[in-house]
């Protein structure tokens, strides 16, 4: 069975809590567990990582290109929360992972929020961009990866 990566960014460990009327109040844990759930329906492993730190980000991306090579891994899902519009060194961690298919999440939906949020440095190596359906983005997400797989 191969495994899918549930990447999540800065501050996204507070979803539930954090301004609720713009990301909902599911919390990650749940919103990882909807993921396991739905992974594992779809025939896949999902681990999940949650980090506040760009480095941090950036290993588990290098680590999932490596994964993916090997054949353990179908690809990542990730919401790099507000890395997503300052970061070249996450775009360039994406790059340099080509063809393991990279998945750009945003809860909310970014281009109707503040003109900061309109940019996004990743979108141009992201295999695929949900953007604007809350929480059930995450398992468009997992359902597009799947695609990709050629799983459904
Ligand atoms: C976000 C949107 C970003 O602009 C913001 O900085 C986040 C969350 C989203 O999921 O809507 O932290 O990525």
């Amino acid at each position: 069975m191969k495994t899918l990566l549930i990447l999540n960014g800065p501050n996204l460990n507070l979803l539930g809590t954090r301004e609720p009327a713009v990301y909902g109040a599911t919390t990650l844990a749940e919103v990882e567990a909807e993921c396991v759930g739905h992974g594992k329906r779809l025939g896949y492993a999902v681990e999940c990582f949650q980090s506040n730190h760009e480095g941090v980000l950036i290993d588990r991306i290098q680590e999932a290109g490596r994964r993916f090579k090997g054949g353990e891994l179908a690809g990542v899902v990730f919401n790099a929360g507000a890395l997503t519009h300052t970061s070249v060194a996450l775009f360039d961690a994406i790059s340099g992972v080509k063809p393991l298919p990279v998945i750009e999440v945003h809860i909310s939906n970014v281009h109707a929020r503040e003109a900061f949020r309109h940019h996004s440095y990743l979108s141009p190596a992201a295999a695929g961009i949900v953007v604007g359906f809350g929480t059930d983005g995450y398992r468009l997400a997992i359902e597009g990866l799947a695609r990709k797989d050629g799983a459904t």
